[in-house]
């Protein structure tokens, strides 16, 4: 049965992949589209019994959603580039939609970083500080430092999540097949490439890490200080690479 066969494990995983996605962005866009400006609306006593009790849960759905979206994408790539299958060869990385790709997954990788190195650490003094003054306690003066670093490093991987959507579901459509995308970009174009992207994710998380500054309104920080402005800049990046794309991956 096809479903049995390599590639049908391939659709399988693909299924498995884009819903532990799902659970992943859908609780890094609620994080910052809905949590976020919520809270600052709430009375500290609610906000803190919510980062007890809501935040809390959601942050665990949330880091192991990560871990699946990579494990079900390995998978996908293992199966894709061995036996009679083969999509994701020598080849593919050199081809329009397979350096789209390798882009998307050089943002993923970052933004898994930031999942398991930034946010959940500094949500786990926040939250502990929320705990410890619901309790009665005294509030941790470093926990307004740890909320902050969280939030950029949460905008941040929403700005990269938009450019990643476009690279993952990209590889198969928007950037394959037809005789517009060149099948292997030219050496020096693939270099100029590689240059452009590792220095935009170099550069932007370096920022997110708060290397150029974290307070609030500098013209570096603006992208972080409300949601909308990082849809803005997440728009402006997916737009910026596949502008990129489009005079450095051509036929
Ligand atoms: C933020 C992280 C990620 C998101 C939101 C994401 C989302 C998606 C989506 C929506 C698709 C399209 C599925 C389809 O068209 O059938 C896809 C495809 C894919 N993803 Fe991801 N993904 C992420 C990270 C990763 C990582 C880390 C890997 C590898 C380790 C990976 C490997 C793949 C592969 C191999 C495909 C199939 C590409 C193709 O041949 O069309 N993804 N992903």
């Amino acid at each position: 049965m096809e479903i049995f066969s390599r590639h049908g494990l391939i659709g399988e995983f693909r299924l498995l992949h884009v819903m532990a996605a799902v659970v992943w962005m859908g609780l890094l866009y609620f994080f910052n589209f809905i949590q976020t400006p919520g809270y600052a609306e709430m009375d500290a006593p609610a906000r803190n019994n919510a980062f007890d009790k809501v935040t809390w849960r959601a942050l665990w759905w949330f880091r192991w959603g990560s871990v699946a979206t990579w494990v079900t994408g390995l998978i996908i790539l293992g199966i894709g580039s061995t036996g009679d299958v083969k999509i994701y060869d020598g080849a593919f990385f050199k081809s329009a939609s397979g350096m789209v790709f390798a882009t998307a997954f050089l943002f993923a990788f970052i933004m898994l970083y930031n999942v398991w190195m930034v946010i959940w650490r500094a949500q786990q003094v926040v939250i502990a500080n929320a705990r410890t003054v619901q309790g009665g306690g005294e509030a941790n003066p470093d926990a307004p430092k740890s909320a902050r670093a969280g939030a950029m490093a949460s905008r941040q991987n929403t700005i990269f999540s938009f450019a990643v959507f476009m690279g993952m579901v990209g590889t198969s459509f928007f950037f394959a097949g037809g005789d517009h995308w060149a099948s292997e970009v030219a050496g020096g174009k693939r270099a100029v490439w590689w240059i452009l992207m590792i220095a935009i994710a170099v550069v932007l998380e370096m920022n997110a890490l708060g290397k150029f500054g974290t307070e609030v309104g500098k013209p570096n920080t603006k992208i972080y200080d409300t949601h909308q402005y990082a849809i803005y800049a997440a728009t402006g990046l997916a737009v910026v690479i596949y502008l990129l794309a489009e005079i450095l991956l051509r036929r």
